[in-house]
């Protein structure tokens, strides 16, 4: 599964850029709106230092200026990949900017036939809400699953699952279980996976017994 990273944090980035775990980058218009600074230089910067697909979202609501949108966007950098809602327009201007060679991520996912729309409608990304869906009682990693299996079942769908609203470790390891192709997580929750005690604990130990030989490897 790859990773993408869910911030307009530039400095976030940067930082977690030599990991080599960073394939892409997600923004969506909150997270623009809490960076506090021009969407198209924001998006510019992140993309100097990602190589893989950034995610900048359209905001107009109709076909026509969501695909001016996103030809706006897309001419940023080469790997923009343009984020348009999962709406009736969403899905028109889907189809026309991956008919022109973007990519697209259809963002705001919260249930299968959504996503089977936007699969043919060829989007690049679909993007399944998962914690949005837990908030209400719903769970979402069952669409996580339902997506895989429908993707599944026809080989002219290409589009790639890209498991989002992540906010724990654990929301990553069922997406993951579940088949997700990605998950876009805040960095909080992508650095929080390495962590466990009994890893702190055992290196604590080892570190003091080699204390104790007095050796040294350098
Ligand atoms: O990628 C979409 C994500 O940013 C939404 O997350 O936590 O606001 O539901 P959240």
């Amino acid at each position: 599964m790859k990773f993408f990273v869910d911030t307009a944090d530039v400095d976030e980035i940067r930082e977690l850029a030599p990991s080599g775990l960073m394939d892409g980058v997600t923004t969506n218009p909150s997270l623009i709106m809490k960076a506090g600074r021009p969407m198209m230089d924001v998006i510019a910067e992140i993309c100097d230092v990602v190589e893989g697909p950034v995610s900048a979202e359209v905001t107009a609501t109709e076909a026509e200026a969501m695909i001016a949108e996103g030809r706006k966007l897309a001419a940023i950098a080469k790997n923009v990949a343009v984020k348009v809602p999962l709406t009736w327009d969403g899905l028109i201007a889907c189809r026309t900017l991956s008919n022109e060679g973007n990519m697209v991520n259809v963002t705001l996912c919260f249930n299968a036939n959504q996503a089977l729309l936007a699969g043919r409608a060829g989007a690049t990304f679909i993007s399944p809400f998962i914690g949005r869906l837990d908030d209400i009682g719903i769970d979402g990693m069952e669409l996580i699953e339902e997506i895989r299996i429908i993707y599944d079942n026809y080989e002219n769908i290409e589009t790639e699952i890209l498991a989002a609203s992540i906010r724990t470790p654990n929301h990553v390891k069922l997406a993951a279980m579940a088949g997700a192709d990605v998950a876009t997580v805040p960095p909080a929750v992508l650095k929080g996976l390495v962590k466990h005690p009994l890893t702190d604990k055992g290196l604590a130990a080892f570190l003091a017994d080699w204390e104790k030989t007095g050796q040294s490897i350098l």
